[in-house]
């Protein structure tokens, strides 16, 4: 084992490797991937999300039964989701934006959606302090003073993520205990929430040394590590350790569907969007006609969770007829660096390969 792989965040989570599966929301985690991940001596992470406090249990006694290792489970604060009933209008605007789509594929357009109180946060986090894995991660705001105390009292650690270095700080202030610095390379959303996500675009190479020089807990890189480079680099900059999001979700444990894993080997276009298109919330994913039109008509697009509404149908019939123009295909900027297909695969050659380059 070479001694740079010992940081304050290994110390504190006692694992081999400062190394973090990014948790993927939606239902791209897997309880197989987070963890193998765990067992092979890094942090697994989940996305969870999307599911009530119920799927939570659920997905955690799975976890459980696959290692004796620390995970985390991560969720989204949604403060900023708008009331339901929603705002009609603005539905019909994207009926009318993606009724073209609809139409494409045959399948019927979606009606007004009820609101789902069972996957707001308030209930999900009860599952979280029920559960108690050994952390917690969180992006798009910081969980209020008592929630941030219940799980200090359960011994639960707390990981948020930050987009700026005031985030970093605002974090910090809150009694976070690992900051995961997010930069703009990363696949998914841009987890902004003091300032709009467009105005908060800093890579990485920017954001990990600013955030290390400013904070007492341990960074954790995010966003275009995708190899061994990715890992010396982040560590150079200050780093205790990297979030590896698009490497791993190319991986066979990953919930990514086949013809998206593939995609991801295929460097067909190597270029990535930020983009509004795919759920409503500034994200990263691969260019496809179906980013491109309707990105065409972005004053018509409707915030999260409601233009989601329209995209996952929309999804899963693309999927069924392999309509791979219709698909909105999540990937980090760094995804052309992808070369291997098992999370075993994958943790082993980031971990050689540093060691390589510390010991050149
Ligand atoms: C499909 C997908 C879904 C994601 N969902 C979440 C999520 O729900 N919560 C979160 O904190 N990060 C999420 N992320 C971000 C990853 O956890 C990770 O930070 C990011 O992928 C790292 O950058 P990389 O893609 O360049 O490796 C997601 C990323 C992807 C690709």
């Amino acid at each position: 084992m070479h001694p740079r792989w010992k940081t304050p965040l290994t110390d504190l989570l006692k694992i081999s490797y400062p190394i973090v599966l990014g948790p993927f929301g939606g239902g791209f985690s897997s309880a197989a991937l987070t963890a193998a991940v765990t067992n092979l001596g890094g942090l697994g992470s989940y996305g969870a999300h999307h599911h009530t406090a119920e799927e939570i249990e659920a997905v955690d006694r799975e976890i459980r039964s696959l290692t004796s290792g620390p995970y985390c489970i991560n969720l989204w604060m949604k403060k900023d989701e708008p009331d339901f009933p929603m705002d009609e209008a603005a539905f019909d605007r994207l009926k009318t934006l993606f009724r073209p789509y609809f139409d494409e594929l045959g399948v019927p357009l979606p009606s007004m959606p009820k609101m789902n109180v069972k996957t707001t946060f308030h209930y999900q986090v009860e599952a979280i302090l029920r559960t108690r894995p050994a952390v917690f991660s969180f992006v798009f705001g910081i969980p209020d003073p008592t929630v941030m105390r219940a799980l200090k009292q359960r011994g639960i650690l707390t990981l948020g993520g930050a987009t700026t270095v005031d985030e970093a700080l605002a974090l910090e202030e809150a009694g976070t205990d690992l900051i995961a610095a997010t930069g703009f390379e990363a696949g998914g959303h841009r987890v902004s929430f003091l300032r709009p996500a467009e105005e908060s675009l800093m890579g990485t190479f920017s954001l990990v040394p600013l955030v290390a020089d400013r904070v007492n807990v341990p960074v954790i890189a995010a966003g275009g590590v995708s190899d061994a480079r990715g890992i010396a680099a982040a560590m150079i900059l200050g780093a205790d350790a990297v979030q590896v999001g698009t490497a791993f979700l190319a991986c066979t444990e990953s919930n990514a569907t086949p013809l998206h894993r593939e995609t991801l080997f295929s460097k067909k276009g190597t270029r990535t969007v930020l983009t509004r298109a795919f759920s409503g919330r500034l994200a990263r994913g691969m260019a496809s006609r179906i980013s491109e039109e309707t990105s065409r008509h972005a004053s018509d697009f409707a915030p999260y969770p409601l233009h989601g509404m329209f995209i996952r149908p929309l999804q899963q019939a693309a999927n069924a007829q392999h309509r791979e123009d219709l698909i909105t295909f999540w990937a980090g900027q760094s995804y052309p660096l992808i070369r291997h297909r098992s999370a075993r695969e994958v943790f082993n050659a980031l971990v050689e390969g540093t060691e390589k380059i510390w010991n050149a």
